[in-house]
This record gives C-alpha cells, sequence and structure tokens, in this order.
C-alpha cells in the first residue's frame, strides 16, 4: 500500500476512488464491446475496421491496468467480480446485436464520448491536488479524444462511399 501515496493526494479519497472504480468498470466494458464488435462485423471496410477495433480494444485494457495500478497505490482494490462491472459502470455497454459496421462505429463513438467527459471530470478533480492521478487521467483523456477521432472518420468515409455509390446510380 502507498502510504505517502495517499498522503499527498489532496483529493477526498473516497470519492477519488469511486471516480476510480467507475471508470475502471468502464474500461473493460469498452475492451470487450471492441473486441466483441470485432469478432462479428459485416460490412464495407470491415477488415480495417476490425483492425482498429482491436487496436481500441488493446488500449482500452491499457487504461485498465493505469487505473488499477494507481486504484492499489491509492490503496482500493480493483473490482474482483466481473459482475461489478455493468453496476459500477455509468457509460452503458451497447451489445454489437447489429453487427453492420456503422451500428458498431455509432455504438463506439457514443460510448468514447462518455469516456472522454469521465477522464475530462477526473482531470478537473484532480488537476493541481493528485498529480500522479491527474498524469494517468490525462493521458488517457488523450488516447480517447484520439478513438473518438478516428471511429468518426470511418463513419464518414463510409458515408461518403454509400453517397458517392448513390450519385453513381442516378
Ligand atoms: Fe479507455
Ligand atoms: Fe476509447
Amino acid at each position: 500500500m502507498g502510504e505517502m501515496a495517499q498522503k499527498i493526494s489532496g483529493v477526498d479519497r473516497e470519492e477519488l476512488l469511486k471516480q476510480l472504480h467507475i471508470a475502471y468498470a468502464e474500461e473493460w466494458l469498452a475492451y470487450y464491446q471492441y473486441w466483441v464488435g470485432a469478432q462479428v462485423a459485416v460490412g464495407p471496410m470491415r477488415s480495417t475496421i476490425i483492425g482498429e477495433f482491436i487496436e481500441h480494444a488493446n488500449e482500452e485494457l491499457k487504461h485498465a491496468q493505469w487505473l488499477s495500478d494507481r486504484i492499489i497505490q491509492l490503496g482500493g482494490t480493483p473490482i474482483l467480480n466481473p459482475n461489478e462491472f455493468e453496476k459500477t459502470a455509468q457509460c452503458k455497454y451497447d451489445a454489437p446485436e447489429k453487427p453492420y459496421v456503422m451500428n458498431l462505429l455509432q455504438q463506439n463513438l457514443v460510448a468514447e464520448r462518455c469516456a472522454i467527459a469521465r477522464y475530462q471530470k477526473i482531470c478537473e478533480m484532480t488537476f493541481g491536488k493528485d498529480y500522479e492521478t491527474y498524469r494517468i487521467s490525462a493521458k488517457i483523456l488523450k488516447e480517447e479524444i484520439e478513438h473518438e477521432q478516428e471511429i468518426g472518420d470511418f463513419e464518414e468515409d463510409i458515408k461518403a462511399g454509400i453517397e458517392y455509390g448513390d450519385s453513381m446510380q442516378q
């Protein structure tokens, strides 16, 4: 247990751990949403999109690792039972029941926007008070912003492709 780590954090420990647990649960759900989406995806640019989903999935898992490390340093315990993931997360898991790539992209875009808001909140909470948690959440925030951009770009490309196809038929 990081005794000094806990002492120097200028944020209410309980409230901070609560936010880190929420973020941790959301990262596992985000990981699975991307991973399983990559297994079932169908539609245009499938193989490129699958590659991107797997890359994002691995990054979400890495975020879970960083959060777990920080939770433990602060004297907490990461969620031990995956049953708790859905109960704890506020960014909700959206099962890829309609596996067309545009649906998957839209679901992941919503999840990324929720994640951006989560880390923005943790950054605001820790800025100037808990430098280590701030550093980690700012690093994750940067990657979530990149994810949103990449997913949005795929959506635009597919839409542009469909519109071009339609214009050729007229
Ligand atoms: Fe993440
Ligand atoms: Fe993400």
